[in-house]
């Protein structure tokens, strides 16, 4: 953690130099998506350990081959929700370390002119109550598709939610604390502004297209 969770009550910012040094070579124009693509998804893996802390853990009984002991089982269904199509790009990393995880999707495009968010996907598994739910997507610019996600979510059943990021502006932060203040956002980087696009400074550009080659 950075201190910013001081500033922002509702922010989680990882300091750890592994996730700093693979988020710098994503932010680097140079890096093509290929590269990029592993990177979002092994920052995403190292961000899980952090991101699912709160996650409750029953006992129970395993038998070891030297005998039987009490050990910990996470026994209610994860689901994980990426925000197409950039949320998809960090997914993959997400699953390799909880693979038993359900995926739901969201379809969420900004409008360019207006910034605003449009719905095009809505599939989420039917009992999102009945276990903690991680909506992920790389970017949290304006905050306006992060906040219609949740909304989304929440329409859905979702109670036990955190977002996990790569980027973060203040205003996307600012954003979510007043349209969701009990969702938790774990964000690689606090970055410093919008441009007058909407586009995260410094930033990485456009994650949907470097992740698939769009451009
Ligand atoms: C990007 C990004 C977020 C959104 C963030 O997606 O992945 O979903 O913009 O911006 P906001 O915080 O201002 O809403 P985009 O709409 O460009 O779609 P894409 O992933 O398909 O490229
Ligand atoms: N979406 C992106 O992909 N990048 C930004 O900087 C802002 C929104």
């Amino acid at each position: 953690m950075d201190g910013s969770e001081h500033k922002h009550p509702n922010l989680v910012v990882f300091d750890h130099p592994l996730i700093r040094d693979k988020l710098t070579s994503a932010r680097d124009r140079a890096t093509g998506h290929r590269a990029f693509r592993a990177l979002l998804a092994q920052i995403a893996g190292l961000m899980v350990y952090e991101v699912t802390r709160s996650f409750e853990a029953v006992e129970i009984e395993v038998e070891t081959p030297m005998q039987r002991m009490r050990g910990w089982r996470i026994e209610t269904p994860i689901t994980v929700v990426p925000v197409l199509r950039a949320g998809l790009g960090m997914t993959g990393g997400i699953l390799e370390v909880m693979p038993e995880a359900r995926i739901g999707h969201l379809g969420l495009a900004r409008d360019e002119r207006t910034l605003a968010p449009k719905a095009y996907l809505n599939k989420l598994p039917r009992d999102l109550d009945s276990g903690p739910v991680i909506l992920v997507d790389p970017m949290l610019a304006t905050g306006g598709s992060a906040s219609a996600a949740v909304a989304m979510l929440r329409g859905a059943g979702a109670r036990d939610l955190r977002m996990i990021c790569l980027v973060a502006s203040p205003e996307g932060v600012t954003r979510m604390r007043e349209d969701h203040p009990d969702v938790t956002i774990y964000a690689a980087a606090l970055d410093e502004r919008l441009d007058e696009r909407g586009y995260i400074m410094p930033g990485l550009g456009d994650a949907g297209d470097r992740l698939f080659g769009t451009e």
